[in-house]
């Protein structure tokens, strides 16, 4: 009988790891709305607006991911480079293509 529970107990925690790492590889690939609604609230909001129509940045409109991710590596201006990196990038460029 112990050995069963043990048995049960070992598969359940395979089952949670590997679960973890497929949501991982899922959100690489799928635009994350909400994701990128939060690095943009984190990271972008403060200079653009609450809803992209630009503060001490400018409004955020029209422009495509590829456009915002150069603008992220870049830092045209008074904006600084590579406030956000990576993943976080990527996500929040198609967020602001999408929502602008
Ligand atoms: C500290 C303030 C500040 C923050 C934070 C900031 N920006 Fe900017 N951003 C600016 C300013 C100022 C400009 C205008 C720069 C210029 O052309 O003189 C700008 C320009 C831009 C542009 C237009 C670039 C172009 O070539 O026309 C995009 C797109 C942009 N920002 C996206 C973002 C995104 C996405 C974030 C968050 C990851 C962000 N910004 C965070 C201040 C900021």
């Amino acid at each position: 009988m112990k050995k069963l529970l043990m048995a049960i107990a070992g598969s359940a925690l395979l089952l949670t790891a590997c679960g973890g790492e497929e949501e991982a590889g899922e959100s690489g690939e799928t635009v994350d709305t909400a994701a990128g609604e939060e690095v943009y609230t984190a990271s972008c909001l403060s200079c653009h607006g609450d809803n992209m129509e630009g503060a001490s940045g400018p409004a955020l409109e029209g422009y495509t991911a590829d456009e915002v991710l150069s603008a992220i590596e870049e830092g045209p201006g008074a904006m600084p480079a590579n406030i956000v990196e990576g993943e976080d990038a990527q996500i929040v460029a198609a967020y602001v293509e999408d929502e602008s």
